[in-house]
């Protein structure tokens, strides 16, 4: 990192990149969990995912107006369902089309980082038992063979789990996310049936020449009036037995939106005061560069990919001054030599957000719900400016 003229450079090669996952924007994924519980009335979700935004086939014009806006990269996730749709049984098809996605990446000169689990299983994963069962390692072993087989030679980084901190945590704790249980001690065991289906993947990926990482959702936890013992306990099981389980990978991806105070009694409400983003959390991009340098340090310092950040939004300025704020906070990493090899926006564009439906607008790029139409909004082509130049201008 260095200042010129006011400018701050990012170094040479730097992934400037936006992230998507597939059951966000492909549409049609009838074959997983979440497909399953959008559809439960005794679910959360607001309304179903449907046709998402359709990129399953318009993801050549999305790829195209990405690098036409400036990015270098592009995270998207592989849909398990759709490539084993049964169990052992293998979609040629499918796998050919995730090829053609990484095709269309690099003829734009794009890095296609893919992710290989996305929140998403397969009905029959879920039906097996899913992550409470061993048998799932093998499972998603085969799973990544397969994917790396058919895509490796194409991508540019493997992201084995997306937040599967998240994952666990809101699956069998909160009983927010399939299959809503809650149960601490299933918790527990989530966590370790990932890990190590985590790294018999990374050892997969590696043996296809292909560097691998998780990516993990991290707060910038403040322990106010002696909450600092809560704070350890909240961060064991949702962080930190996952940036261990990290040292030896070739990255950790950090994905981060806001900080979160704990007391001694848990988590405190938003300030009184603060200012909010549609999703509730406090504006506060400051956060990035705190999870950036703990994960550094937990992780044994290997390097760091921001794989997530983002607002949801509907004010289009508060989004760049979030995004300008935040990447100040990756270069003041830089300059202290840790070693933060890209930044993903999150999202490309406005998509499926889970229980909250098509709710709130974390995208770059809006699209019609009726037409699929894309509108890139004013931050995108500054993002993408800033990307072009590999380096941030001052605010003005
Ligand atoms: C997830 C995304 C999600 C985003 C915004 C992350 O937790 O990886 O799937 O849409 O944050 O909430």
């Amino acid at each position: 990192m260095s200042v010129d003229g006011g400018r701050v450079e990012f170094p040479d090669g730097f992934l400037w990149g936006t992230a998507t996952a597939a059951h966000q924007v492909e549409g049609g994924n009838w074959n997983n969990d979440w497909w399953a519980w959008e559809h439960d009335p005794a679910s959360n979700v607001v309304e179903p995912s449907g046709d998402a935004i359709d990129q399953y086939h318009r993801y050549r014009e999305d790829i195209e107006l990405l690098a036409r806006l400036g990015f270098n990269a592009y995270r998207f996730s592989v849909e398990w369902a759709r490539v084993e749709p049964e169990p052992g049984q293998f979609s040629v098809a499918a796998l050919q089309h995730y090829r053609r996605v990484c095709e269309a990446c690099r003829e734009q000169s794009i890095a296609p980082v893919v992710t290989l689990h996305h929140f998403t299983t397969p009905r029959w994963v879920h039906g097996e038992g899913g992550f409470e069962e061993r048998a799932v390692v093998d499972r998603f072993a085969e799973y990544t063979r397969r994917t790396v087989g058919a895509l490796g030679d194409l991508v540019s980084h493997v992201c084995t789990f997306n937040e599967p901190n998240v994952f666990a945590t809101a699956g069998y704790l909160a009983g927010a996310f399939p299959p809503a249980k809650q149960d601490a001690a299933l918790r527990r065991q989530v966590n370790g049936v990932i890990v190590e289906a985590h790294h018999a993947a990374v050892e997969v990926a590696r043996e296809a020449g292909l560097p691998a990482g998780l990516t993990l959702a991290m707060q910038d936890w403040q322990a106010v009036d002696g909450g600092e013992e809560r704070r350890a306990r909240i961060l064991r099981n949702y962080e930190d037995v996952y940036l261990e389980a990290a040292r030896q990978d070739d990255f950790i991806g950090v994905q981060t939106y806001s900080r979160e105070f704990v007391g001694p009694g848990g988590t405190l409400p938003v300030p009184e005061g603060a200012e909010t983003t549609q999703m509730g959390y406090e504006f506060y991009p400051e956060a990035l560069e705190a999870t950036i340098r703990r994960a550094h340090q937990e992780a044994g310092g290997i390097p760091v990919v921001v794989t997530e950040n983002g607002i949801a939004t509907d004010d289009d300025e508060r989004r760049v001054e979030y995004v300008r704020r935040a990447l100040l906070g990756v270069s003041n990493c830089l300059a202290e030599d840790i070693d933060v090899r890209g930044y993903f926006y999150w999202s490309s564009f406005d998509n499926f957000e889970w229980a909250h439906g098509y709710r709130p607008k974390f995208g770059l790029i809006a699209v019609d719900r009726d037409s699929f139409e894309r509108r890139p909004k004013p931050s995108a082509s500054w993002l993408g400016s800033t990307a072009r130049a590999n380096s941030l201008a001052p605010s003005t």
